[in-house]
């Protein structure tokens, strides 16, 4: 006779193929109900975003139809709690870069600067979110391991979880997928004290543990500096292009030069130039005014045979919103034309390599 717990030993011959375990053993299988023939039951999965989930079903489907007295098969999908998960993961492992085979990134920007505290965050975020609005599929990878900033200007506090497909990147408020050391510690205080293969690492299992899934645009907010830690990280994710934040204060000489370098070392193409804190608009009047002097973005751009994509003003209103985690509401127009123009900007193919500076001062 067809029973409850012969379809759950049929079950337990199905294995989640990620995990390489039996779905029964997993915990995955619940609700088993038999009524004359027809068998019930719902499999609570890692991620309902889980690609594999057809197959797990398919399978499910199979064993228990060939019990003999089975008429009717009914699967119902579940997603588990973060507490299932939590519970799971401490017991399995997934496999080491499992995610990487599931992801499909069209599109890998990051924003680097010559030096600390110019914006590069602030434009990570900024350029995220006017993609995002623009209706792309996006992720924003933190790549600033001992000074992570994004998940407090982007308002994140949601853990990542763990998944039988890799890590799965909590989301902001408007769907942009995020991952940051920051989102693993247990307090926003604690700092990180690692050496640099360790920060190597790290980014790379942001890269290929995490499940972004369909992105057509990551964008990677890198540590200050030139730092050889971060170039020699960078080297491991494709980049198609680096964006450049500059601010009035910096000397045009020296940008250029370190611009130059950065793209030598990592063999991208820079895409564009991006500067903050280029203005103030007075209150009273509504003048611009220029507290840094004179903007020398152009000419940075002229040398660097590279757009200028946005001049972002001095606002009160960005230090409040980045202060409260809202900076994904802050609109700047030059973005917007940014994200209309994105393809073209960034055309989709694998980076441009450079064989010596010559080449790159020649800018073809
Ligand atoms: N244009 C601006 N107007 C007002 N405040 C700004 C502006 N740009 C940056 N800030 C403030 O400065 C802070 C630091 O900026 P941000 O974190 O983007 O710099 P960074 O280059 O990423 O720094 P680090 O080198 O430490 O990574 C922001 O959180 C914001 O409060
Ligand atoms: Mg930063």
């Amino acid at each position: 006779m067809l029973t409850e717990e012969k379809v759950i030993e049929a079950l337990k011959k199905v294995n989640d193929p990620e995990l390489d375990k039996s779905i029964v053993e997993l915990g995955m299988v619940r609700d088993v109900k038999v009524e004359n023939g027809k068998v019930s039951f719902t499999l609570a999965l890692t991620t309902l975003a889980c690609p594999l989930k057809d197959r797990i079903v398919a399978d499910a489907k199979e064993a228990v139809s060939s019990l003999d007295g089975v008429k009717e098969v009914d699967v119902k999908l579940a997603e588990m709690t973060p507490e299932e998960r939590e519970k799971l993961f401490s017991t399995v492992k997934p496999r080491e870069g499992v995610a990487q085979r599931f992801n499909s990134i069209r599109r890998v920007i990051a924003i680097m600067s010559g030096k600390g505290g110019v914006g590069k965050s602030l434009v990570a975020a900024l350029l995220a979110s006017h993609l995002r609005r623009r209706g792309y599929e996006v992720g924003l990878l933190d790549a600033d391991i001992t000074g992570p900033s994004i998940p407090k200007i982007m308002g994140i506090t949601n853990r990542p979880l763990p998944s039988a497909t890799g890590i799965i990147p909590p989301a902001s408020s408007t769907g942009i997928k995020i991952i940051s050391i920051g989102l693993f510690l247990p307090s926003e205080d604690d700092a990180v004290i690692w050496r640099g293969p360790l920060i190597s690492r790290a980014i790379q299992q942001f890269w290929g543990d995490v499940f972004w899934g369909n992105l057509d645009y990551l964008i990677v907010d890198l540590p200050p500096g030139t730092a050889d830690a971060s170039l020699t990280v960078m080297q491991s994710l494709p980049l198609n292009g680096i964006i450049l934040v500059t601010s009035p204060q910096e000397l045009v000489k020296i940008i250029v030069k370190k611009a130059m370098k950065m793209a030598q070392h990592l063999h991208v193409p820079i895409i564009g130039v991006v500067e903050n804190m280029s203005y103030a608009i007075c209150p009273d009047t509504g003048k611009k005014w220029e507290l840094f002097g004179p903007s020398r973005a152009e000419e940075v751009a002229r040398e660097l045979r590279a757009p200028l994509l946005a001049q972002i003003p001095i606002d009160p209103e960005i230090a409040r919103l980045c202060d409260q985690g809202r900076i994904e509401e802050y609109e700047v127009e030059d973005f917007a034309r940014v994200a209309e123009r994105i393809e073209e900007i960034v055309p989709e193919v694998q980076p441009r390599f450079f064989t010596s500076m010559a080449d790159f001062s020649r800018g073809d």
